[in-house]
């Protein structure tokens, strides 16, 4: 495998190949040393176009902790600044002799271009509004740490999926794991050609939300909103929030993620993110190993 830009070319016996390969590297994690040599020799750069802390970090851990070397590249204090082209910067860094590049910008397609212009291997951590593939991994890891299985399961993603890479790359990914997407957010918000064989689009949050094993609630991106999305967050957070007595209508044992960062008591109700049923820092947590298991499977797999 060159690169990890989308699921478009892994069918499902790689994926749970990756994701039986997190497991692995979890119980690495476990040990009282957290460290193996897997990587030795292989640098890895996180070059970042856009604001991160969990996708950043855990990726910088995730390498250190297969013992690969670091750099750590941030537009806002670099080059960049002074206006050196994306094809100039990632070039530069590849001269340095990087293995691997884990590449997140705010252009859709960004992590593409970076893959055709080296040859190193290349990880999207978040392009734009197109694709955030470790996320949606991380996310399927946990929904089957908590199930056993996603085979049958109902996953109901609620909010901002029109500027939502985390929406489109779980709208990929989980049906390709046998589970169903349904995906949920006022019309302004919810590109009806995301519906897909496993994806079903809907602006009525009870639809969505009945009989689901599991809700994730999406940021409102207020940062990529210049047009009149929404009437008000006020309405927004009326019809939309998911909120303790919405969960009602979902299983009895259905869960709540957030891919964070979260506006509280906005898209999410700060209660039900605090709560049992809440997976927000158990993502984070399986973010590590999930990122292990991809930079392993790139650098050193054999498919
Ligand atoms: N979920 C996610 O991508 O978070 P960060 O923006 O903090 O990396």
């Amino acid at each position: 495998m060159k690169d990890l830009l989308d699921f478009s070319k892994l069918d499902r016996a790689q994926l749970e190949g990756m994701l039986e390969t997190a497991v692995v590297m979890a119980g690495v994690l476990e040990r009282p040393v957290k460290k193996v040599p897997a990587l030795q020799g292989f640098t890895v750069c996180t070059a970042f176009f856009e604001n991160s802390t969990r996708t950043r970090l855990s990726f910088e851990l995730a390498a250190r902790r297969m013992s690969a070397d670091v750099v750590t590249f941030t537009a806002a204090n670099s080059s960049t600044a002074k206006g050196e082209s994306l094809k100039d910067t990632i070039q530069t860094l590849e001269a340095m002799k990087i293995d691997a590049f884990i590449v997140r910008h705010g252009a859709s397609g960004a992590a593409h271009q970076v893959s055709r212009w080296t040859n190193a291997k290349v990880v999207n951590a978040g392009d734009g509004r197109r694709a955030h593939p470790t996320q949606a991994l991380l996310d399927a890891y946990t929904l089957k740490q908590k199930f056993g299985s996603l085979e049958g399961l109902e996953v109901a993603i609620i909010g901002d999926v029109r500027h939502s890479r985390v929406a489109r790359s779980n709208a990929e990914l989980l049906p390709k794991l046998g589970a169903k997407v349904r995906l949920c957010g006022p019309a302004t918000l919810l590109p009806a050609e995301l519906e897909a064989d496993g994806v079903t689009v809907t602006t009525d949050i009870g639809e969505a939300l009945t009989g689901a094993h599991a809700v994730m609630a999406l940021r409102l991106q207020l940062e990529r909103m210049s047009a009149g999305y929404l009437p008000s967050l006020e309405e927004y957070r009326e019809t939309y929030q998911v909120n303790a007595q919405r969960m009602g209508k979902a299983r009895p044992d259905a869960v709540v993620l957030h891919p964070g960062p979260m506006n509280r008591d906005l898209e999410i109700e700060s209660v039900l993110a605090d709560s049992g049923r809440s997976l927000v820092l158990q993502q984070v947590a399986n973010g590590l190993p999930v990122r292990m298991a991809v930079l392993y499977h790139l650098l050193v797999g054999k498919n």
